[in-house]
């Protein structure tokens, strides 16, 4: 193995902070940056978390002003690509791999994930995937192409401990050997290969063992079972792995898995009267319908206990969320006790969330705009400040708590101790598309007023906000124009660059007085466009952002650019629009840096190889390389142009050393 090129050295501080602040160019960064909330920790209170190495890291590694050419982003930023575990690993069941949520269900539910060859058992799952576990060397590769300094993977939990529970007895683990040794062959590999790791502990996989037992998530002993599951992997990984993430998108794993179900695992939703999903569903049943196949759970310690196999109940998402960032925190905490000094590594979270804009027409008046400024910032605060917050300041965001009353989880005063700055260190960010908010109106056009003290509850929090992509949605989701940006090849992904840009200034304006290594993009990325997605109106889209003067975001697409599954040569290995879509929000990053001083030190495109898309199944193309996962035995990994074009980006706008 090559000398190691720790993640420290990748993290030195680009500066920014001090370097290039202007007035921003467009009016873009500042629509929803919202001043520090009283919630906030301030500078004094920030350092006060049990972590003081970060600083010693920073300091070794700083480049001065003068080397950052204006205009390039330092060669310190961390550049590669994202993919996770069950999406691209297969092998479900060698080596002793024990089942995810992920396995469980797509098995029981088949039609629940989209196919387009439903004689294909493997079809509608992640049992082969991209086959990474035995073809990880191709994988590199195509990371080479793209000129990737790092590489984002996830560890599944149930290949290390496929009944979910680590244990260190006699100071032996009870880990699945094979397992462990698949991620040392993997973090070597791309040492070897001058790539640096970046491991995510948890990418939604959840041992089924675990839901089976007391209900995954929403189970209080989660917490302490990732915290163990995290120490072994620091343990035995730690010595080259210097950058790890605990949890993907706790929104999504919650709100997905456990509200609007039957999309992610386990199934559960809590819409109106779900209906018990039947495991002979004919075709994606997204409209309604849920698993009721669950463990017995305590949603905190002395809580009652909810009973086996129960319909699902309204707040599982919420107490979802509240068990997983405690999670989170007690895995840092472990890492910060006993690793960290030693490792010299850095640790945080990755949430989600569209940045949100305020919605504005040639009509609104100057008041609704500032109006709808502030329902922006507040749309935010529940769809991103609902789990960033925490892990920097120990709490929820006040407007949270005063909308949600006592449907609210409250953390103990240890519990806040521990979250407090426990993603001090770094915070990841994935970012795909962005919403337009304001302040609701009801029929009559007549503005909805905040819920009262005594109104607070789970369903009024947001009675009175707006948000969405779209300016409305007619059944089946589908968007009513105008969209934010054109339509991709997901019905949530639309393309429109600045929200990059808006969420980085709303996020580094919150908590730069605590983030000691700045934000990474953590995933970002697009599926071309296809025939399964329903394609708004471009021509009122168009209509629109030329009505507000911002004709660059007028960008529709006509019917040549659309995957073509018969010509594979055509439009699949040409994606020009996701080559777009990458020029558009790594240009607004590059601004977010150069122009507001956002110290943004990563981009991790998603997704390195075309993989099992969740409830989309493999219709749905991520990737920058391209994989026949029907015809194609081998699983060839052809890449398609945006591999190239993201290595030419790298090459001009990030300065080379
Ligand atoms: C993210 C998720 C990824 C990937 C991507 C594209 O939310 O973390 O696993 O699926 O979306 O849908």
């Amino acid at each position: 193995m090559k000398s190691l090129t720790i993640f420290t050295t990748l993290l030195a501080v680009t500066a920014a902070k001090k370097c290039i602040v202007k007035a921003p160019a467009d009016d873009v960064t500042d629509v929803n940056a919202p001043a520090a909330d009283g919630n906030i920790a301030s500078d004094d209170e920030a350092a006060n978390v049990d972590e003081p190495i970060a600083d010693d890291i920073d300091s070794a590694d700083e480049k001065s002003d003068a080397e950052a050419p204006k205009g390039k982003l330092p060669a310190s930023f961390k550049w590669g690509a994202a993919t996770a575990a069950y999406q691209v690993e297969g092998a479900w069941d060698t080596d002793g791999r024990g089942e995810s949520v992920w396995d469980y269900f797509t098995h029981l539910y088949p039609k629940n994930v989209e196919s387009g060859d439903r004689t294909n058992p493997d079809s509608t799952n992640g049992n082969v995937a991209c086959d990474s576990y035995h073809k990880f060397d191709e994988d590199v590769k195509m990371m080479k192409i793209m000129k990737a300094n790092h590489y984002r993977f996830s560890i599944s939990w149930s290949r290390l401990f496929p009944d979910g529970v680590a244990k260190k007895v006699n100071g032996k683990w009870n880990v699945n050997e094979k397992g462990a040794e698949y991620y040392d062959m993997m973090i070597d590999t791309l040492i070897e290969n001058d790539i640096t790791p970046l491991a995510t502990l948890y990418h939604w996989d959840l041992p089924y063992a675990l839901h089976e037992k007391y209900g995954g998530w929403l189970d209080y002993r989660s917490q302490d079972d990732f915290a163990k599951y995290a120490e072994f992997c620091f343990e035995r990984f730690g010595d080259r792995v210097k950058g790890w993430i605990t949890i993907n998108e706790p929104w999504v794993n919650c709100v997905g898995g456990y509200k609007n179900g039957p999309g992610k695992a386990p199934y559960r939703c809590t819409g109106e009267a779900p209906r018990k999903l039947q495991n002979d569903t004919t075709g994606l049943d997204l409209e309604g319908g849920c698993s009721y196949e669950i463990g017995p759970s305590q949603y905190y310690k002395g809580a009652e206990v909810l009973p086996a196999d129960r319909a699902p109940q309204r707040l599982e998402e919420v107490w979802c969320s509240h068990n997983i960032l405690i999670a989170h925190a007690k895995a840092v905490n472990v890492y910060r006790k006993k690793f960290q000094k030693k490792q010299k590594g850095l640790i945080g979270i990755t949430v989600d969330g569209e940045a949100q804009i305020p919605w504005e027409d040639e009509n609104t008046t100057p008041e609704e705009l500032e109006n709808n400024k502030k329902y922006a910032n507040l749309a935010a605060e529940f769809r991103i400040g609902w789990y960033s917050d925490p892990p920097m300041t120990g709490d929820y965001p006040e407007s949270v708590k005063q909308r949600m009353g006592k449907d609210m989880p409250v953390f103990t005063a240890e519990e806040k101790k521990l979250l407090k700055g426990s993603s001090s260190d770094f915070l990841g960010w994935n970012t795909y598309t962005a919403h337009w908010a304001e302040q609701a109106k009801d029929e009559d056009g007549k503005l909805i007023e905040p819920p009262t003290e005594e109104e607070a509850s789970y369903e009024n929090s947001k009675k009175d906000m707006w948000d969405d992509n779209c300016r409305g949605r007619a059944p089946g989701w589908v968007c009513i124009p105008p969209t934010l940006g054109s339509q991709a090849g997901s019905s949530w992904n639309t393309k429109y660059g600045p929200t990059i840009r808006v969420g980085l200034n709303w996020l580094y304006n919150r908590y730069k007085s605590i983030l000691k290594n700045g934000i990474i993009i953590t995933e970002n990325g697009c599926a071309q466009p296809n025939y399964k997605v329903s394609r708004a109106n471009d021509q009122v889209t168009i209509d629109y952002f030329k009505s507000i003067g911002k004709e660059e975001y007028a960008d529709a697409y006509d019917e040549s650019i659309i995957e073509d599954e018969s010509n594979i040569e055509g439009t699949i290995l040409h994606d020009t629009y996701r080559i777009d879509w990458y020029k558009q929000y790594l240009e607004n990053l590059r601004l977010a840096y150069v122009e507001d001083g956002v110290d943004v030190r990563g981009y991790m495109a998603w997704s390195l190889i075309d993989n099992f898309e969740w409830e989309n199944g493999y219709e749905t193309r991520f990737g920058m390389t391209y994989i026949d996962f029907y015809n194609d035995k081998e699983l060839t990994r052809i890449p398609k142009d945006s591999l190239t074009y993201l290595a030419e980006w790298f090459t001009e706008n990030v300065e080379q050393e």
